[in-house]
């Protein structure tokens, strides 16, 4: 076997670590404001998707992200994070019907809307993960990762485990062809993001961080790319598209959501929390706080 030849510092192949691809806020601007998509974007249809999906244009969107409804008894006004379900929107639509016969209905729509180097986010509880899976085999997408997002707090369990995860399937169409922005040098598959509740402001009860959505976005789309979500809800994905200089478009069945989606997306403006991915990546002092061998071989070079 061969022998390496200079000594192994854990966390050195950071230091010299650069994204894929980076661009410059006004770069990110500039490639926003001239994308051209064939079609509608920036709207949001009040509509069923699975008809919806069936007009737009064929290789049509570059990302999907999709939290589709649970399946199970939930009218979204749940008291399940203390919350006081006066602010929290009416007609939460859930599914009719057997849960699989629907995901495969929805699912099957998308390579053809999705680009050949598209991905697909699909969000999904344990209790319905064979489903997606089943529905993304049928609808020919490969899947790439299965990712975990570990939120810190869950329902209280008298006789089981709380559960305090939630899987997020990554699915392409084209796995020669997928955009892949590696903007971190060890991306793991298990994302630990709290979820943010904002006391006081109206909402259906199943929104998701903006950070779980926007980081979906960084690693799998550009500026100016064109992200759909079939399961618009509050709009978590039309806001961090818009405020990281993405075009979105999407459906919500559940019409009283209106004003709620066009407040959430006055108040935010194009481009307003982009920040080019170097920006987010450890300082050489923060990689030498973590990896103490760091440290030594930057203290060595200062005494040379
Ligand atoms: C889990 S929620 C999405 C929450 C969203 N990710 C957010 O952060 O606010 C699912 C949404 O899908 C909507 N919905 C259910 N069936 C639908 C359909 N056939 N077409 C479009 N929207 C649908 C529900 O009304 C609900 O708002």
């Amino acid at each position: 076997m061969a022998k390496r030849k200079r000594k192994y510092v854990p966390g050195i192949a950071q230091i010299n670590f650069k994204p894929n691809d980076d661009w410059e806020p006004e770069e990110a601007q500039k490639l926003y404001r001239n994308a051209d998509h064939p079609g509608k974007v920036d709207e949001i249809i009040f509509d069923d998707c699975i008809i919806g999906m069936q007009n737009l244009p064929a290789d049509y969107v570059d990302l999907v992200i999709a939290d589709p409804p649970f399946g199970i008894d939930f009218s979204g006004k749940e008291h399940f994070y203390n919350r006081n379900s006066e602010y929290v929107q009416e007609g939460y639509r859930d599914v009719e019907g057997d849960y699989g016969t629907f995901t495969q209905r929805w699912m099957k729509e998308l390579p053809r809307i999705m680009k050949n180097t598209a991905s697909a986010y699909i969000f999904s509880g344990w209790t319905n993960l064979l489903e997606i899976l089943v529905a993304g085999k049928k609808a020919n997408l490969e899947l790439i990762n299965h990712i975990v997002w570990k939120y810190p707090f869950g329902v209280f369990t008298k006789r089981k485990f709380v559960t305090s995860h939630y899987h997020i399937l990554l699915f392409v169409k084209n796995p020669q062809k997928y955009y892949f922005n590696k903007i971190e040098h060890y991306p793991l598959d298990v994302w630990e993001i709290s979820r943010n509740y904002k006391p006081g402001q109206k909402k259906n009860g199943t929104k998701l961080p903006e950070e779980v959505i926007t980081r979906a976005i960084n690693f799998s789309s550009k500026p100016g790319d064109l992200v759909f979500d079939p399961f618009m809800g509050n709009g978590t994905t039309a806001v961090s598209a818009k405020t990281n200089y993405r075009h979105f478009l999407g459906y919500e069945i559940n019409k009283s959501m209106k004003e709620i989606l066009r407040n959430n997306l006055d108040s935010v403006a194009d481009g307003q929390n982009y920040l080019p991915y170097r920006t987010y990546l450890p300082t050489l002092e923060e990689l030498a706080e973590k990896y103490p061998a760091i440290k030594k071989v930057l203290e060595s070079k200062k005494g040379n």
